[in-house]
Formats: C-alpha cells, sequence, structure tokens
C-alpha cells in the first residue's frame, strides 16, 4: 500500500502512525540485535526507519527521549554481563544516491565554515556486514571486549573474542595506556559455507546469512565453540583513548596496521565527493570476490580535529556517512505460482510476486527451482517472501517470512500433470534409485509447451541462429498454427506467397520484417551439421556433444544410420567423451516415428553440411585470423565462434603466423603490427562478405 506523504498527514494521524512505526521497528531491532534473527530484509527495514524519520521532521513534536531516533539497536540481552561505553557506540546515517554524497561533503564544510572549493580530504573505506565490537586494550593488553549492545551498554564478550586470531592479545609497539579498539567481527564465505553445512549434520538450524552467524558464534556462552567458528576482525574506529597515536583516520588506520590489528586493505583517502564516489564504485566492483560481506562504503572526515568539532546528531556522527549498497534482498507477497514446461518437458515453478526492486532492478518472477526445494522451505501462495537478486543470476525466492502469513495458506501442491497437455508429469528415478528432483511432462511430442519450447531451441543463437526468429514470433507463429515443426519454418514464405497468410498484416510485422525474416531462413538451409544435431534438441546433446557426434560420424546420414542400426548404441557410447546415458537418448530420439517424421520433413528443406565442408570450402579455412578493435556487428564470442565455423583459428596477438586481421574503430597495436609485417587487414563488413555471409 502506497503511503500518503507525511505533508499531508494531520498531527494525530501522524503520532499514531509514529508510535505504531516505532512499535514496529523495535520488535525488529529486537529480532535483529538481541535474537540474531531478522524477520524483514534491510531494505524494508530502512523503509520503515526513513518513514519514521520524516514524520518526525515534518512533525518535531514527535522528536522526544522515548523517540527511537535517540536510541541505537536494542538492550543487551540477558545472557552476558553488561559493559558500559564509556565513549557511546553509534550508529551511522545511510546515503544512497551518488548526489547524497555532494550533500554530505557540502553540509560538512557548512558545519566547519569551510568555503565551498575549499581542500577536505575524507577516507572512504567498505562497510562490514558483521556485528561491531569495542577491544579494549591497556598498557597494549586485550581486556576487555564488548558487543554495541544499544550503543551505550552492550554485553561482555572477552572471552569469546580472545579465540579470535584477529584480536592479538597484545598489541605490537608503543600503545597508548588505554585504547579501545573499535571494528566488525564478520564470517568470511567459505566459513559460513562450512558451518551451516555442519549445522545441518547436527540437525540444527542453519544461520541466514553471514552476519547473522558471525553474530550467533560471538555470543555463545561456551567460548569454545566461538573458538571453533573461524571469525574474524577488522579494525577502523576507536572509543576512549588516554591519548591518540595519530592526528587523522588515515594515521589511525596505520597505526592499527603497525599494532597488528587486521586493516582492510580498500581503505583509501580521498580529496574529494568525486574520488569517494570513484573509490564506492570501485569497492562495487569488487565486492563479488572479497569473500566476505560488505553492504556500502563509509566515508569519514581524515582530520580527527575536524571530526571532533563535528560531533554527533543524535544517533549518528556528523563527520561520517554510510553509501549503502542497493539491496540486493527485498520482501515482497507471493501472488501465484506457475509451472513452465521447457524443452525436455521439465516443470519449473515460477513465483509470481508483486513487483519489488531487488538490487536497482524490480523483479516480479523468481525462480522456485523444483518441488523439493517449494515444500523444503515451505512456501506457499500469499507468503510474504524474501526474494534474492545475486549479481546477473536469475532472482529466486529465498524463504517465507511465517509470522506474516496469512490464515488460509495452504502447503503448495506441486501439479502432478503437466499444465500444458494434461499428460501424467512424473520424477524418473536415477541410477540409485532415488526420484530426480525434476518433474516431467510425459507427453512429449503431443506437448504444445515442449513443442514452443523446442522451435525456440531450435532456432536460437547457438543452433539454427535465425534472426528474426526470436521467442515472441515462434509462440505467435505457433498459436496461429502456421508453424508446428521445425520444417514449417521452411516453407513459410512459400506458403505465404500461395496466400495462406499474410505476415505483413499481422501485429509488430512490417514489410521491411517480414522480408529480412525470409531472407535470414534461406540463410539457414545450410547449417553446419554439429549445429544442426544442436538445435534438434535431443535429450542430453549439448553443443559438445553435438560437436563429438557432428565429428565423429562426418554427416547426418552416417548418424542416423547408425542410430537406427542393432551397433549404434555401441559406436555412440565408444565416441570420446560420450557416455551410455548420452548414446541411448540418440539412439532413443531417431527410433521415435514421430521424430522419423518430422526429421524426414525437416531434411527436404534443409541440408546440414559436414563440418569438414564447411570449413574446407571457406576461403577463411585453414587461416590464422585475429579480431581487434571494437566489432560492431559481432560480439567476441560471436567472432571466434563465426571463424571456427568457417575452419579458421583465432589467435589473441599478431605474429608472422597471423594470416588475417580484422580491425574494426579504435585497432590499435595490434593493427599496428599487423601493418608493420605486412599482414592482410580487413573490415568487419569484409569479413562478412570473405566468409560469404553476404
Ligand atoms: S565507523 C560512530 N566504519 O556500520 C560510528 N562503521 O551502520 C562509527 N561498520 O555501527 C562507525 N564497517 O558496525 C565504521 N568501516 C566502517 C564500518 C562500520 C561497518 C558498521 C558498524 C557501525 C555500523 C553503522
Amino acid at each position: 500500500m502506497k503511503k500518503k506523504p507525511v505533508d499531508q498527514l494531520s498531527p494525530r494521524v501522524a503520532r499514531a502512525e509514529h508510535a505504531l512505526l516505532g512499535a514496529e521497528i523495535a520488535a525488529h531491532d529486537r529480532a535483529y540485535y538481541q535474537d540474531d534473527a531478522p524477520t524483514i530484509s534491510d531494505a524494508d527495514y530502512d523503509a520503515l526507519r526513513r518513514r519514521y524519520n520524516a514524520l518526525e521532521e515534518q512533525f518535531p513534536e514527535l522528536l522526544t527521549a522515548h523517540s527511537l531516533s535517540a536510541k541505537v539497536g536494542a538492550a543487551p540481552s540477558q545472557k552476558f554481563a553488561k559493559v558500559r561505553h564509556s565513549v557511546a557506540m553509534l550508529s551511522l546515517g545511510n546515503v544512497f544516491a551518488d548526489e547524497e554524497v555532494y550533500e554530505f561533503v557540502a553540509r560538512v564544510k557548512r558545519f566547519l565554515g569551510l568555503a565551498e572549493d575549499a581542500p577536505l580530504a575524507f577516507v572512504a573505506e567498505p562497510k562490514i556486514d558483521g556485528l561491531s565490537c569495542s577491544l579494549r586494550y591497556e598498557r597494549g593488553a586485550l581486556v576487555q571486549a564488548a558487543t554495541r549492545g544499544d550503543g551505550f551498554e552492550g554485553e561482555d564478550v572477552t572471552a569469546n573474542v580472545r579465540t579470535l586470531a584477529d584480536a592479538p592479545k597484545h598489541l605490537r609497539g608503543d600503545a597508548p595506556a588505554a585504547l579501545d579498539v573499535r571494528g566488525e567481527v564478520y564470517m568470511r564465505h567459505e566459513d559460513f559455507k562450512t558451518l551451516n553445512l555442519r549445522q545441518a549434520e547436527a540437525g540444527k538450524p542453519l544461520y541466514a546469512n553471514p552476519r547473522n552467524a558471525a553474530a550467533g558464534s560471538l555470543r555463545q556462552l561456551d567460548a569454545a565453540i566461538t573458538a571453533s567458528r573461524n571469525l574474524h576482525f577488522f579494525a577502523y574506529t576507536w572509543g576512549e583513548a588516554s591519548e591518540l597515536p595519530a592526528q587523522t583516520q588515515t594515521g589511525m588506520l596505520a597505526f592499527f596496521e603497525k599494532a597488528g590489528l587486521p586493516v582492510n586493505p580498500l581503505a583509501k583517502r580521498c580529496a574529494n565527493a568525486d574520488e569517494m564516489i570513484a573509490h564506492y564504485r570501485l569497492i562495487e566492483q569488487k565486492r563479488a570476490t572479497l569473500g566476505y560481506d560488505i553492504d556500502g562504503v563509509v566515508y569519514k572526515v581524515d582530520d580527527i580535529g575536524l571530526q571532533n568539532r563535528l560531533g554527533f546528531a543524535s544517533r549518528a556522527p556528523r563527520w561520517a556517512v554510510a553509501h549503502k549498497f542497493p539491496a540486493e534482498r527485498a520482501t515482497t507477497i507471493l501472488r501465484d505460482i506457475e509451472i513452465q514446461v521447457g524443452r525436455t518437458g521439465a516443470l519449473t515453478p515460477v513465483a509470481r510476486l508483486d513487483p519489488v526492486t531487488v538490487g536497482g532492478v524490480v523483479v516480479q518472477n523468481a525462480t522456485l527451482h523444483n518441488e523439493d526445494e517449494i515444500a523444503r522451505k515451505d512456501i506457499r501462495i500469499g507468503d510474504t517472501v524474501v526474494v534474492q537478486r545475486a549479481g546477473d543470476v536469475i532472482p529466486q525466492v529465498v524463504e517465507a517470512l511465517l509470522d506474516k502469513r496469512p490464515a488460509n495458506a495452504m502447503p503448495y501442491a506441486f501439479p502432478h500433470i503437466c499444465p500444458a497437455c494434461g499428460s501424467a508429469a512424473l520424477r524418473e528415478m536415477d541410477e540409485s534409485g532415488a526420484a530426480d528432483v525434476v518433474r516431467r511432462c510425459t507427453g512429449g511430442l503431443i506437448c504444445p509447451a515442449q513443442a514452443v519450447e523446442r522451435l525456440k531451441h531450435f532456432c536460437s543463437r547457438l543452433a539454427m541462429d535465425i534472426e528474426g526468429l526470436g521467442d515472441r514470433q515462434i509462440e505467435l507463429f505457433y498459436k496461429q498454427g502456421i508453424v508446428k515443426n521445425p520444417a514449417d519454418i521452411f516453407t513459410l514464405q512459400k506458403r505465404s506467397a500461395r496466400g495462406a497468410f499474410d505476415l505483413t498484416r499481422w501485429e509488430g510485422f512490417g514489410e521491411t520484417s517480414v522480408r529480412n525474416l525470409f531472407v535470414a531462413i534461406e540463410a539457414a538451409r545450410k547449417p553446419a551439421l554439429n549445429r544442426f544435431i544442436y538445435a534438434l534438441g535431443v535429450r542430453r546433446i549439448g553443443e559438445t556433444n553435438a560437436r563429438r557426434l557432428a565429428r565423429h560420424f562426418g554427416s547426418f546420414e552416417a548418424l542416423r544410420a547408425a542410430a537406427l542400426t542393432d551397433d549404434g548404441l555401441a559406436e555412440i557410447n565408444a565416441i570420446d567423451g560420450v557416455g551410455a546415458v548420452v548414446a541411448e537418448a540418440v539412439v532413443d530420439f531417431f527410433r521415435e516415428a514421430h521424430n522419423e517424421t518430422v526429421l524426414d520433413e525437416l531434411l527436404a528443406e534443409v541440408a546440414p553440411q559436414p563440418m569438414e565442408a564447411v570449413a574446407a570450402s571457406s576461403p577463411v579455412a585453414g587461416k590464422t585470423v585475429v579480431f581487434t578493435g571494437s566489432l560492431e556487428r559481432l560480439t567476441r564470442d560471436e567472432a571466434k565462434a563465426q571463424a571456427e565455423r568457417f575452419g579458421a583459428k583465432v589467435a589473441g596477438s599478431v605474429s608472422k603466423k597471423t594470416d588475417l586481421v580484422v580491425a574494426g574503430p579504435g585497432a590499435g597495436s595490434k593493427l599496428a603490427k599487423a601493418e608493420e609485417l605486412g599482414i592482410e587487414v580487413i573490415s568487419e563488413d569484409d569479413w562478412f562478405k570473405r566468409t560469404g555471409q553476404e
């Protein structure tokens, strides 16, 4: 539900919403800080906090000593002795947009009475996603360690922290008489994985993420358990100090490092907001390969004297801010579960969600993987679910939030019949007798969903590569009944000429696109054998196996004939890299009567070219080609694949052995080298002509 802007609320309604929100946030704080088991995503929590702060900004009378804005976290849990922080452990303000970084810098300068263009250095460092901890060193010796707790009072975790290799019991070199070193305790991804495996083996609950695992591991009453968890620590700030060994944040980080405390290697001094943002981008790029979770970048005024002048405003310092990464997890409502039927009949459950932004992208569909996963996570329609998007992978539903489950939500019954054709959908047994995780439609050739998926596969880039016949067009042609099997594609033009239909009148098609489509179809009549075999969509025949079959048999007729003889199975099985399961799938395919008809019809239209024949007849066969500069019509992968299809070898650098250089705009040293060696250089367009593609 969209909330009314705060400036449109009456004071009475605002007060009521503020109170309700306050209670909700407090409950989430307890779940997060005390139970290490948050029930909402960070993004949703931040949204609640933002709304709460906006209410207080609009209605300042709501900002009292009871306000959550005056508190950080939650009161410490009962099981540990309490430690009062002599200098409070506060939180950080968040920003999300670049613009807010410029505003932060301007605000700091204004506060300090500096001119807009006055120099002012900051330190940008990763925001580690763990739990903050204060380590007290007296005369260089570790004497106490405490969690943040509510910022004023934390938990005594000294015995636990003593088990961390990253928390030295003695500082190296000269140390102040008393110094609270503050930083983040965190768990690395690999250790998190191992821990959850161990938990699962022991039948114990799994940790939701490395941060919860770190918190749960540090807050163990038995320090031996903490010791077994391989926790790590980065030092990044300090609390009480009898004297400071440096005048800047950079200097303090250098001191920590010299003293033997781990410091994050990505901390960098920046001269202005542009440099800070550039460093943020760099850290964001490295994020996936760090091996531990970070959720943003913290910017801090470098000069400690200035930090002191800036001081704190309620929860957070004025001299620092967290620039958060866009959330990559969010919660939303699961509206429906739809079953997609793939080319080989696999039934895949897809979640239809209320649109939600995850990591900067609007997500409406997410995979639920398979039947077992839905059951294991007990995901039901109507549930509030956590959706995750990691990098470029398909978004996935991670879990359902049980406390938000509607009373009438029923466990999901995975269909046992194919939603597309009504045939039975079964889980095959593997060799060991265990049921496969995938349930498959047994409708095979009568299943329209499988037929459409097979056609899509047939036309796809690595198969017949028919431009203009994308998923949308295939679905339409299938539905309209003009393309039911692959051979129909090649008779489209003839049938259209006879007046069976007029594509140019169809929505989304014009004269030009229809002409281009027919040209593309004509160009596909002589596919390389391996591509043709792959395009048939035989189970277990991917690109590699298709190439093995093509190379072994040399022609399609030879493959087909072999598959139909008694020795066929053995012959295919004997091909290097091809096993019995694959051989059986090939033989089954050719022995299926319907496939025979489809193949005969198709072979009346197309003539697969033996790989060698394609290569040998091409003017670039046997040549060594180098692609350089930016190509406009081909990706690098495509260029390489094309060259190989025409029997050429692709090299990465120009040498005396190079026969041909294909140069696009911006070509530099490789082009120069080719000219120096007198090697033929052609353009990308020339390449298409030379290889007979135009
Ligand atoms: S400086 C006065 N630096 O983020 C607070 N905090 O949201 C100074 N955090 O409580 C904190 N990485 O637990 C600082 N490089 C970093 C950090 C960092 C993670 C955590 C810390 C803090 C929370 C605020």
